[in-house]
């Protein structure tokens, strides 16, 4: 039995993204520039994270209001141990009905295996860049793509359902927008081109900074030939194109330009177990502290839905210049 649990704007709360770690193997400029995130940056304590049984707890309780999708972000989710263990809980619950999960890349030739054989099959890598030293300045670390390639071939080989997401910035990456089209074309690789968004704060973010999904479209279809295809379910992220002579799909996330707040039925869960009605909130409610003290899961879920019913969040329908300085929460902490 599902109850259907509706925001002030009739929006029912569908999907769960869960970060699993605040930490990262990467410091990408536009999420964690190094002059924020530097050695000196303090990740979370091991015991304010949520434990794979606690998130199992929530994820019941989420599921019970209406919860269908999981996705498992970070920080870098890979970089917490015993990952698949969490996924063979997780994809045991009845009324899960799928688990995705967003990563970039750089741990999976040792994981991928071990994450499909409990039950893992979406995967959404992110990749900026094919050219060498663009991407390696991007993602901070210097690392180089060829690495991230030949991962997400080894999953691919696996069985995964595979997606590349691609944040694109004016002046800094743009010029990658069709190789990186031809290259995912060729693998048969949905490629998702994501607008550059003002998360957390300090990550350089500007009007100006952004291409639009218009002007992506339009710089692919001097190239390609694309039609639109319908979204796979209600509230999905990308709209999606296929090119007409085959190949793959692509996708736009056009946040800032075309925002798709209207039919957003995201709810978030932080590492050390906050949850989170927007990307964009500043706020979090604490249901670890709940949790822990022992309340009744009957409490936990009148918190969880009362939570839910009082969302008015729709901050890229709000987007302004002025908005862009509130204080937000860091995407690193939240997962996307
Ligand atoms: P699937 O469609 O299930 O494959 O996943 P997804 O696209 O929802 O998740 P993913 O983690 O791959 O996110 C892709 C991009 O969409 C990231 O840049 C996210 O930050 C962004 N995104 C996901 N959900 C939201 C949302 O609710 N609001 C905004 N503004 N951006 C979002
Ligand atoms: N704007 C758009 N997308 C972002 N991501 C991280 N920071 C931003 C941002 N400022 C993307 C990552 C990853 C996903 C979880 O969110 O590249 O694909
Ligand atoms: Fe790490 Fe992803 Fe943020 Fe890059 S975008 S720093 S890979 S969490
Ligand atoms: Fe949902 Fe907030 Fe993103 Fe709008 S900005 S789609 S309300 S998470």
């Amino acid at each position: 039995i599902r109850e259907n649990v509706t925001d002030q704007y009739h929006r029912p709360m569908r999907d769960l993204r869960i970060s699993v770690t605040d930490r990262c193997n990467f410091r990408c400029t536009y999420c964690m520039p190094k002059e924020l995130f530097g050695d000196d940056f303090a990740s979370l304590p091991q015991e304010e994270l949520l434990t794979f049984d606690e998130i199992r707890r929530l994820v019941k309780l989420f599921v019970s209001m209406g919860v269908r999708k999981i996705r498992l972000t970070g920080g870098e989710p890979l970089v917490r141990s015993g990952l698949p263990d969490l996924v063979a809980s997780l994809a045991s619950i009845e009324g899960v009905e799928d688990i995705g999960l967003t990563t970039n890349g750089l741990l999976l030739g040792r994981q991928a295996q071990p994450l499909y054989q409990a039950g893992l099959r979406r995967l959404n890598v992110s990749l900026d860049a094919l050219e060498p030293e663009r991407f390696a300045s991007i993602n901070g670390r210097g690392i180089k793509p060829a690495v991230i390639l030949k991962n997400i071939e080894l999953a691919q080989s696996l069985g995964f359902h595979l997606k590349v997401n691609m944040v694109v910035q004016k002046g800094v990456n743009d010029s990658e927008i069709l190789p990186m089209a031809a290259y995912f074309k060729g693998k048969g690789i949905p490629l998702r081109f994501i607008e550059f968004m003002d998360a957390g704060n300090g990550n350089g973010w500007s009007f100006s900074r952004v291409v639009t999904k218009q002007e992506i479209y339009e710089r692919l279809s001097r190239v390609y030939d694309l039609e639109p295809v319908e979204p796979g379910y209600f509230g999905e992220v990308a709209a999606k194109y296929r090119y007409r002579d085959g190949g793959a799909e692509v996708g736009f996330i056009s946040s800032v330009s075309e925002s798709f707040c209207s039919s957003c039925t995201r709810a978030r869960l932080s590492s050390d177990g906050k949850m989170y009605t927007c990307l964009f909130a500043s706020e979090g409610f604490d249901l670890r502290g709940m949790l822990r003290s022992g309340v009744q899961e009957e409490l936990l879920s009148s918190a969880i839905r009362r939570i839910w019913e009082m969302r008015v969040d729709r901050y890229s329908d709000e987007r302004t210049e002025q908005t862009v300085l509130r204080k937000k929460i860091p995407m690193s902490y939240i997962g996307g």
